[in-house]
């Protein structure tokens, strides 16, 4: 079965991460993948890497805003693309339309309009409070070629939205996974990296590590940090990640004029971009992700294959990967009192780092395997593709539907 693979931006995060995973486990034998894709930026080149064929068009400008002249542009860039897409899908003719994005998703949808192609749109965010989300709801429940795949039940529910009872079976969950290859410990990589940080074996090390913006909550982490110090002096605090977005460039600075004014300018280490995430995960004795929203979290899964204990915000799909004081720790998100305080208590107790570290490793490989995500994964598209979408009620769901449903 041939499947057109279609991604809005040429940046390479999360989302992205996730395809390239599923593009170079992908049974070949069994589908065919084509990806489309702006030419900009890295992954045109990473897919291509893979030996995944790659059609380029342009990239979609369209975020979510107030401002009713941005709103035009918008508008124009989606029309835009979705008449170049609607050219690709003609000449690919794709039996199924996996879309990785909301975004994707709504442009795959509207181009397809009167080809009857099936969509898969691939939900990797939270719809946030705004009219354009019950609009894009309502668009998604008028096309019943239509299917979508959470990235966590906090996806799922965040997408249904008021619309709970007739989205109810048209969206399904499929947690997130990663690589176990790899992410895996490795102490080497731990020395290596120590080293190049002008760190000793025994200073202690907490990190955050992602795009540089709000949302992730760094600032946050900083102040936090900043109160936890006097009680752990030697502690040094990793931030690694790069601000995407123009906004988030005065982020950057935000965040270095902070630990400026605090007086932590020089246990801060702010690393930048970086490409080499699974080594810098060694060298953490805490992985603290601070997100006020935070869809699924990759890095969550990266960390605990490494061998690095969580400590993070309980939002969103985050309570879906870490039992609290069992295989991580949780906290309220945007306390950032009880984050100081966790800090500090994580940072005393070597025993309880040490207890979260094997039973987070153990859990990451029971159920965020890349193996277990293909695998529902393609029994998804296989149901999808066999599936008569047409002839069931609109709430119905390829991978929730009864076998005797199935062509
Ligand atoms: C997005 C989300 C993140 C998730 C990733 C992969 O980047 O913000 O939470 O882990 O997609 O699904």
């Amino acid at each position: 079965m041939k499947i057109l693979f279609y991604n809005h931006t040429g940046q390479v995060s999360g989302a992205e991460r996730l395809l390239l995973m599923i593009l170079a486990r992908l049974h070949r034998d069994a589908v065919e993948p084509v990806v489309v894709c702006p030419e900009q930026d890295s992954l045109a080149e990473m897919v291509s890497d893979l030996g995944v064929p790659v059609e380029t068009l342009g990239a979609l400008e369209a975020r979510f805003t107030w401002q009713v002249n941005h709103l035009a542009r918008y508008c124009k860039s989606f029309f835009g693309v979705i008449r170049q897409f609607r050219r690709r899908v003609i000449t690919i003719e794709p039996d199924l339309i996996h879309a990785n994005s909301i975004r994707a998703g709504l442009v795959a949808t509207a181009a397809t309009y009167g080809l009857g192609t099936r969509v898969v749109w691939h939900l990797h965010d939270m719809l946030p409070l705004h009219p354009l989300s019950t609009l894009i709801r309502v668009f998604a429940l008028l096309s019943s070629r239509t299917r979508m795949i959470a990235v966590s039940e906090a996806v799922a529910r965040n997408f249904r939205g008021r619309f709970s009872s007739p989205l109810k079976n048209r969206v399904s969950v499929i947690l997130n996974a990663i690589d176990l290859e790899k992410f895996r410990p490795d102490q080497t990589a731990r020395r290596v990296i120590r080293r190049e940080l002008r760190l000793r074996e025994a200073d202690p090390l907490i990190g955050i590590v992602g795009q540089l913006t709000p949302r992730k909550g760094q600032l946050e982490l900083l102040r936090a940090f900043g109160q936890a110090l006097p009680e752990m002096p030697h502690t040094v605090l990793l931030v690694a990640g790069a601000p995407l977005f123009n906004r988030d460039h005065e982020y950057l600075k935000t965040l270095e004029r902070t630990a400026l004014e605090l007086g932590i300018r020089d246990r801060v280490r702010i690393l930048g971009a970086r490409n080499d995430i699974e080594t810098i995960m060694q060298a953490l004795d805490v992985l603290v992700v601070n997100s006020n929203v935070e869809p699924f979290g990759l890095v969550i899964l990266e960390a605990m294959a490494c061998g690095t204990p969580v400590l993070a915000a309980a939002v969103d799909g985050i309570p879906e990967i870490i039992e609290h004081d069992r295989n991580g720790w949780l906290v309220p998100p945007q306390d950032e009192g009880a984050l100081a305080e966790a800090i500090i208590h994580l940072s005393r107790q070597p025993e309880l780092r040490a207890r979260l570290t094997e039973h987070g490793k153990q859990h990451v490989a029971a159920h965020f395997s890349a193996e277990r995500y293909l695998t529902e994964l393609q029994a998804y598209y296989r149901l999808s593709a066999n599936f008569n979408w047409k002839a069931l009620p609109a709430d119905s769901t390829p991978g929730q539907a009864e076998a005797p449903k199935f062509a």
